[in-house]
């Protein structure tokens, strides 16, 4: 059976830690995500757990710095072997399409994925920073900003998922945390679905962290957010 399009958060304190945890669960996921706290703790060579695992690595940098910082940046992502790297949508047009633009000149496997609106914020946040406004509005405009400029892969929560898709179609990936088993704890994030509603609305990825890092049974909860999926799939397949 195909891996289930699971991304699995290795936001752990140590490589040995990461990269037990994830070859636990290897069978069960089909990427595995490299945030800030593994990548400022070890450094570049992390991205070479994908390799040792036979999983690809998206690399969650969330790049947001002038258009030519993010395209050097990207091409050193692309260097490390990354298949995907996460830039802030809100960096605007010349920087999203010189981050494409520079992943394609170098030639490897690198797409590059914009992050719409962070999970973690709800509308009275985004108001606080000055995005007035419900979140739908802020993540479907930095998801059309994006798309122009080339990017097919995006973050959004699922909340979001159904109409970013009806804005992008299905040229676009869409990839959402902010996922959570029915019976899992919220954490920070406040956007939440389960990983089976996430699919039904049009994700073609969920990003899930925690409630695979803190179970009691890891592989178990991987298994059971495959299985959410394979749900969510048959539930929105056409008959
Ligand atoms: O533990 P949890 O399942 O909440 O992990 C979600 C992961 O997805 C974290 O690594 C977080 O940095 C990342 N993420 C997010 N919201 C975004 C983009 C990435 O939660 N918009």
């Amino acid at each position: 059976m195909a891996r289930a399009p699971v991304a699995f958060a290795l936001d752990f304190a140590s490589v040995d830690s990461a990269r037990a945890a994830a070859a636990r669960v290897a069978s069960e996921i089909g990427m595995i995500k490299i945030g800030l706290e593994l990548f400022v703790h070890a450094g570049p060579q992390v991205v070479a757990l994908g390799q040792e695992l036979a999983l690809p690595v998206f690399l969650d940098l969330k790049l947001h710095d002038i258009p030519e910082t993010v395209e050097r940046a990207v091409a050193q992502a692309s260097n490390l072997g990354a298949s995907l790297v996460t830039v802030h949508a809100s960096g605007g047009r010349a920087m999203l399409r010189r981050a494409v633009s520079r992943a394609a000149a170098e030639g490897g496997s690198l797409s590059v994925c914009a992050v719409t609106v962070l999970t973690s914020l709800d509308h009275e946040d985004l108001s606080d920073v000055g995005m007035a406004g419900p979140p739908t509005q802020a993540v479907t405009r930095l998801a059309r900003i994006a798309y122009d400029e080339g990017v097919r892969w995006f973050v959004c929560s699922p909340a979001e998922v159904r109409a970013v898709r009806e804005l992008l179609g299905d040229q676009a990936v869409l990839v959402t945390p902010g996922v959570r088993p029915a019976e899992a704890a919220r954490g920070d994030q406040k956007r939440v679905a389960t990983p089976e509603q996430a699919i039904q609305d049009g994700a073609d990825w969920v990003v899930v962290g925690r409630p695979i890092r803190d179970a009691a049974d890891p592989l178990a909860a991987a298994r059971g957010i495959a299985e959410s999926i394979r749900a969510g799939r048959a539930m929105s397949a056409p008959t």
